[in-house]
């Protein structure tokens, strides 16, 4: 092992009582089922064990990635040189009371959203069909039919990986928009507290039964998938303009543009990140050549250093 990965491992199994892996294969870990292995991968036990481990995983110099749950994240077969931080297994507390709900950021979005619904707390039903962690949707700005993460957001707490210091902020002074939240890129969000207010558990469950057969009807649950590829342009869908370009179907070794909602793209099995990049170069040209419309990925792309802009 090169010295700055094992003295890290090293300080981590020593000092923490998170679980540590080494050479972790990130398709295990990427709703896509794509990726290559992580050099360590750590799962913290706790808040108080994260804190313990990031001055560590400052001194050894890698590069951080910190990963929901591998939703919107397409990781090319040649892995990632550094650490992941996976608050998925330590830091999943949600607590819901009278106007609000407080969430760890490994916190899974779905089981926030009906955990407010049993409550009787609408604001979050929305989410009851996005996959991913608290964390990754206040990061995005995860939204659907309607709502978005950040206009529930009261306030969140994260840490800055590059120098340690805590970051407290309300959402007044947040800048964000459609898929984008204005954070520095090197904060690992926390915890989120969200503003909600009271409902009868039954209208918000019709709510979110309904969202959840309009998903069912609209987009390929059922295969292997990273969300939506393309942001929307300014005024149109994406989706819309893929499938009026004929790109349904449209196929790059083992993965396809979906025959359901042309913003997926589906892994058949055994897909490879290159294989959807090659496709994402494929329906751009179509796209362009269509309709003279420059498509933006909303998918983040993981490779050996780190995020990558594609
Ligand atoms: N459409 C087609 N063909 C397709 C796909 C869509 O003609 O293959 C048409 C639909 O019939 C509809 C229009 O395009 O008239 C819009 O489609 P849809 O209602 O499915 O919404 P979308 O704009 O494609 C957005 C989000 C989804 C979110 C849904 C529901 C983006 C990029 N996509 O999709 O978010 O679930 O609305 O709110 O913003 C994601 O971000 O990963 C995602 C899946």
């Amino acid at each position: 092992m090169p010295a700055a990965k094992e003295t890290l491992a090293l300080g981590l199994r020593e000092h923490c009582r998170g679980e540590l892996r080494v050479d972790e294969p990130l398709s295990a870990h990427t709703t896509f089922g794509m990726g290559g292995p992580a050099d360590l991968f750590f799962l913290p036990a706790d808040p108080d064990d994260l804190q313990t481990a990031l001055p560590l995983v400052r001194e050894s110099g890698l590069p951080v990635l910190p990963l929901g749950g591998g939703t919107n994240t397409l990781v090319r077969s040649s892995g990632f040189r550094g650490v992941v931080v996976d608050l998925t297994k330590g830091m999943t507390r949600i607590e819901v009371d009278a106007d609000g709900a407080v969430c760890q950021a490994g916190a899974s979005l779905q089981v926030a959203s009906r955990r407010c619904q049993r409550a009787g707390r609408a604001g979050l039903a929305f989410g009851c069909g996005i996959p991913g962690t608290i964390g990754g949707a206040v990061r995005g700005n995860a939204g659907a039919y309607g709502g978005e993460t950040l206009d529930r957001l009261r306030w969140l707490r994260g840490v800055r990986l590059g120098s340690g210091e805590e970051i407290r902020l309300q959402q007044a002074e947040i800048s964000y928009g459609y898929r984008h939240a204005d954070l520095p890129g090197d904060i690992l969000i926390l915890e989120a507290g969200f503003s909600l207010t009271v409902d009868d558990p039954d209208t918000i469950r019709r709510e979110m039964d309904e969202i959840l057969a309009r998903r069912k009807a609209t987009q390929p649950l059922w295969d292997r998938n990273a969300g939506c590829i393309f942001k929307n342009p300014e005024g149109t869908s994406a989706g819309l303009l893929i499938d009026q370009a004929g790109c349904k179907g449209l196929r790059v070794g083992q993965v396809e543009v979906s025959r359901l909602h042309a913003n997926f793209t589906v892994n058949l099995g055994g897909g490879t990140a290159e294989d959807v990049l090659g496709l994402i170069e494929q329906v751009r040209e179509h796209v362009r050549r269509f309709a003279g419309t420059e498509l933006e990925t909303e998918v983040r792309v993981v490779g050996e250093r780190g995020l990558e802009d594609v």
